[in-house]
């Protein structure tokens, strides 16, 4: 059975295209994998984050995966800072990898552009993401458009370790969703929907209230021509709009211009919110109901450290061999 790792950042709010691009296919993929899933909060100290928000971020999280199915008898789900192994192998893997390749990455780029100060962290944090993948010798990582890159180098890297050190861990794809992998903001089209770059009112967040939902899907930008047609250069709006119909309902998106082919934008908006309240609206009852027990939710992500431990064990012993460390214990 293939083997399957993801991960996802515990800070900022999740939105719904972190569902559609991501969480949504982790839970499909539960019942014909072998899979792992990391609430990522040794990423999110790369920049500046309170104690507090940390922390309950990371139990909020790990509570709204597993109020979106997923299924702890049949997934790891786990905090990253639980597993230490991930900092070990970080650190073998930081001397594989070049300054070059990490200062290529977009995201940094992205993220340190502008900033006065950047920290090391935030820099080596594809390295941190290479660790977490090989460490598991996942087959599969499942993420969204705009983990492409990541992926990339994580694999230069699993080569160019095995090249040097002989056959050590097993090389990973990609899985990223033919519909739903890059999900856009509804204000600013031309950017992927996201807390930290992208606009509060273009967001939707998955534990928005249903009216709070249906507001920003009616007041998303579009244009002035009336046709519901997908062209992104010139309708980025629409476009955005027609995409995350067709990922939530999984219909090719020739499929809905023909059903909207002379209807207007009203209407095809009111489809379009009604489309995302009852995608999230079960999400959130379930929420509710499993944020009322945290001791449980504690419980589950201790669980799942010691499962996913001993499979992280292992393999930094191997690298170790590998490497030529004298043998410890
Ligand atoms: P993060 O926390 O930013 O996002 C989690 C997942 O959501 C996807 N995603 C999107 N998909 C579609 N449309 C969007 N607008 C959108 N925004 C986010 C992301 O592609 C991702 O799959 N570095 C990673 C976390 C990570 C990781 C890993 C992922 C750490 N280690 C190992 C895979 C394997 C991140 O910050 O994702």
């Amino acid at each position: 059975m293939a083997r399957i790792f993801s991960g996802i950042q515990p800070t900022g709010d999740k939105h719904i295209g972190n569902y559609l691009g991501a969480i949504r296919h982790w839970v499909t993929s539960q019942s014909d994998h072998e899979c792992l899933y990391s609430i990522v909060d040794l990423h999110s100290i790369t920049v500046t984050v309170e104690p507090t928000a940390l922390r309950d971020a990371t139990l909020s999280l790990a509570t709204l995966l597993f109020a979106a199915g997923l299924d702890p008898k049949q997934s790891t789900l786990f905090a990253q800072s639980h597993v230490s192994e991930h900092m070990e192998l970080a650190w073998y893997l930081n001397c594989t990898a070049t300054m070059g390749e990490l200062r290529r990455m977009t995201q940094f780029k992205d993220k340190s552009g502008g900033q006065e100060s950047v920290s090391v962290g935030l820099f080596d944090y594809p390295v941190l993401q290479a660790a977490d993948v090989l460490l598991y010798q996942s087959d599969l990582v499942p993420v969204g458009e705009d983990q492409r890159q990541h992926l990339e180098l994580m694999r230069d890297i699993a080569l160019r370790f095995n090249g040097r050190y002989g056959e050590t861990f097993v090389v990973p794809q990609a899985q990223i969703p033919t519909a739903g992998a890059r999900i856009v903001d509804l204000q600013e089209p031309t950017k992927k929907m996201s807390t930290t770059g992208g606009t509060e009112q273009g967001t939707l967040l998955l534990l928005d209230t249903p009216a709070r939902l249906r507001k920003k899907v009616m007041s998303a930008v579009t244009d002035s021509d009336g046709i519901v047609r997908a062209d992104a250069e010139n309708k980025p709006g629409i476009t955005g709009l027609l995409l995350l119909l067709s990922a939530i309902e999984d219909v090719p998106v020739q499929t809905l211009e023909a059903r909207y082919d002379g209807r207007g934008y009203g209407d095809f908006k009111q489809d379009v919110a009604d489309a995302v309240v009852t995608l999230l609206e079960p999400l959130q009852t379930r929420y509710a109901e499993l944020a009322a027990d945290p001791g449980e939710v504690v419980r589950l992500l201790n669980v799942g450290a010691t499962s996913a431990r001993s499979l992280a064990v292992p393999t930094v012993e191997l690298v170790r061999e590998r490497i030529g460390f004298a043998p410890r214990g």
